[in-house]
């Protein structure tokens, strides 16, 4: 039961969709517990790319099933303060993880059991919040969609970033070969020290000719989250029997001091995002993958799957806890001014 004298849940909001001034801290009675819920104590609160898109107004599932207000954050990390009758594996005071659709960024949070996950042994608090949205995303593209053989050569574009090198360690437990890409020369360590093969450095190195120095055949799996501005070459640096696997549109996103949106930058690299024909596929021998993870949410199945590969991986040690950058929740607008200057490595997390 939730007690009438509760504290009041602090919640960073999206008024409105706009630049980086639109997320507002707000004070919110708790919600009520919902039967098969459990309520979070959030420590720290993961912040992704896409957070920043659902505070542009340019993430469809935040206006479709949501609207604004809306407090962006897909995971969290936390004690749990309340569990519904209906939960019988889980306690007060359990140290746990949870993905939710949207609502990350509060300091309380009540969600279905199906989406709550041990904290593992030893990790602290940002480092859990920093883990299942970018793992679960890498896990989809490469284990669900693009499934490569050991012993493939993949190609990761941002292989710096959060997902970015989720998929490079994801991709060297599965016995790849893993070519990085980075966008400035700092990232070069940090893709090296999450395991890839090759870092191609893109703001001093060619990089299609470094790319094809370092896989003349082509790659069997390209990870693209770019869009416009390589999503063309990705695909043409596809092998044959090889996929393309799109996952983000990021370079459409000038990084701006304001964080709001050039519609007409938008509207013209939309024009001239490459079109896939079908017969140019078949042609060419060749897949284009593409997803977004609102759909794993309600997923048990995938989700299910997805968190056992990753809790197995972390037993075996093969996921070693990463090292976020942190922020005080009410910096969360800087926060976000950072993940959108494209300078950012590995994660950022939010503090409560
Ligand atoms: N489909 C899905 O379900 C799903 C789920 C999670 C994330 N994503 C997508 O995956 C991508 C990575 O997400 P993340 O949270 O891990 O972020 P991140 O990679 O840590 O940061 C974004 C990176 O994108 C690159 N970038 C290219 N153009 C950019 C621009 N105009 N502004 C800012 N960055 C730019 C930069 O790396 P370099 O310069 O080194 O390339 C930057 O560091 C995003 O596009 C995100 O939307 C998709």
């Amino acid at each position: 039961m939730t007690a009438t004298s509760a504290p009041l849940v602090q919640r960073i909001v999206v008024k409105k969709p706009g630049g980086f001034e639109q997320l507002q801290l707000t004070e919110e009675a708790p919600r009520p517990l919902g039967p098969g819920e459990v309520r979070i104590d959030v420590r720290a609160a993961g912040v992704n790319y896409a957070d920043a898109m659902v505070r542009r107004g340019l993430y469809r599932t935040a206006k479709k099933y949501f609207g604004y207000p809306l407090a962006p954050g897909f995971e969290v990390a936390g004690v749990i303060t309340e569990v519904d009758p209906a939960v019988t594996d889980l306690k007060v005071g359990d140290r746990v993880i949870a993905v939710t659709l949207f609502g990350g960024y509060s300091s309380e949070l009540t969600v279905p059991r199906s989406l709550v996950f041990p904290l593992p042994e030893g990790w602290t608090f940002a480092q859990g919040a920093a883990f299942p949205a970018v793992y679960m995303t890498a896990w989809f593209a490469l284990c669900e969609l693009a499934h490569p053989r050991p012993g493939a050569t993949i190609l990761v574009h941002s292989a710096a970033g959060g997902v970015g090198t989720a998929l490079v360690r994801l991709g060297k437990i599965m016995g790849l070969t893993v070519v990085g890409v980075v966008g400035a020369s700092h990232k070069v360590e940090v893709a090296r020290a999450a395991g890839c093969d090759h870092v191609i450095d893109k703001s001093t190195q060619n990089l299609w000719k470094e790319a094809e120095r370092h896989a003349p055949k082509g790659y069997d799996v390209v990870l693209d989250a770019n869009g416009v501005e390589t999503l063309g070459e990705s695909y043409k640096h596809t092998a044959p029997v090889g996929r393309l696997v799109v996952y983000g549109f990021s370079t459409m996103i000038p990084k701006t001091r304001s964080g709001r949106t050039n519609w007409m930058k938008l509207a013209f690299d939309f024009l001239r995002t490459p079109r896939f024909s079908p017969l140019d596929l078949t042609e060419k021998n060749r897949s284009v993958l593409a997803f977004n993870l609102s759909d794993l949410f309600t997923r048990q199945d995938l989700l299910a799957t997805a968190m056992k590969d990753l809790y197995g991986w972390l037993q075996q040690g093969l996921l070693p806890p990463s090292n976020p950058r942190t922020f005080a929740f009410s910096e969360a607008s800087e926060a976000h001014r950072q993940i959108e200057s494209g300078q950012t490595t590995g994660k950022l997390v939010l503090l409560s």
